[in-house]
């Protein structure tokens, strides 16, 4: 990548849910990645400046990918992911973001999960006892609780209106643990994935942006990378919200944070 700046460029068109269903998209990802890891000589690519990247819920299967492919010892090493403001873990609605955000546009609270409804086929009434975590039993609660719980996020991104509030009502529902499991396994949530595979990982670009509900996904999993010794480069925006750099080139439209994540982003990528 460094000199002529000359990126090849390959964008896997994977099935949508609910027709295709959960978790054939990462199966896709996968196979793709796969398949372009095997024949980078026909794509005249460098096998040693592999990227993975992804944007909102394709940053949930670039990061996921990145974890799947580290057992491929058979392939070229991915050389870096690059996140961009990803969904990580389907456990805990009530992170500090997730209170801060929940009315912000274009991802409202509920909003997510209404869409991880529509994406496994799921009814939406369970939408609210999701919200509340009733969908999650006591062991799991207690299994990930040191990779994600609210007092992992830095003290800074509490002071926008956050009160510290656990999900009040925890009444655990066996009924809607059986619809919504889905999103506790590690696929959707890769943010539970084990230490071995996490320190594992190439070096990471994470992107936050500050109204956003999934930001403490992102801050999370940028701790995760940390603690195992995976260097990270972040890079929060202080006035973005979820989807923002979507708008980037569209006239009045494309805010400032548009344009700020795509230099930053490309920026980075050129560096490698
Ligand atoms: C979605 O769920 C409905 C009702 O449970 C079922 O009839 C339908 O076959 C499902 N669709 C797919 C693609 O699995």
């Amino acid at each position: 990548l460094r000199g002529s700046f000359n990126p090849v460029l390959l964008n896997v068109l994977y099935g949508l849910g609910p027709e295709n269903p959960y978790p054939n998209q990462y199966t896709e990802c996968e196979k793709a990645a796969i398949h372009f890891l095997k024949h980078v000589d026909d794509y005249h690519v460098d096998s040693s400046r592999i990227i993975v990247s992804g944007d909102s819920c394709g940053a949930n299967f670039a990061t996921r990918i990145c974890q799947l492919l580290l057992s491929r010892s058979d392939l070229p090493r991915i050389h870096s992911q690059v996140l961009i403001y990803p969904g990580l873990q389907g456990m805990d609605f009530y992170l500090p973001s997730y209170q801060q955000n929940s009315k912000v546009p274009i991802l409202w609270r509920e909003t997510v999960i209404y869409f991880c409804c529509l994406y496994l086929n799921k009814t939406t009434s369970v939408i609210n006892d999701v919200l509340e975590s009733r969908h999650v039993p006591e062991s799991i609660r207690q299994k990930y609780r040191k990779w994600v719980h609210a007092d992992l996020v830095p003290e800074e991104f509490k002071a926008r209106g956050y009160r510290p509030q656990e999900p009040g009502l925890y009444q655990f529902k066996p009924n809607v643990y059986e619809e919504m499991k889905d999103i506790l396994e590690e696929n959707f949530s890769p943010l539970f994935a084990p230490d071995e595979t996490i320190s594992k990982l190439p070096q990471t670009y994470i992107l936050t942006c500050e109204f956003d509900v999934l930001r403490d996904d992102g801050l999370l999993y940028k701790r995760r990378l940390e603690d195992n010794g995976v260097p990270v480069t972040w890079v929060h925006v202080e006035n973005g919200f979820h989807g923002v750099a979507i708008l980037f080139g569209y006239g009045i439209l494309s805010f400032p944070s548009a344009g700020r994540i795509v230099r930053e982003t490309t920026d980075y990528i050129k560096g490698l």
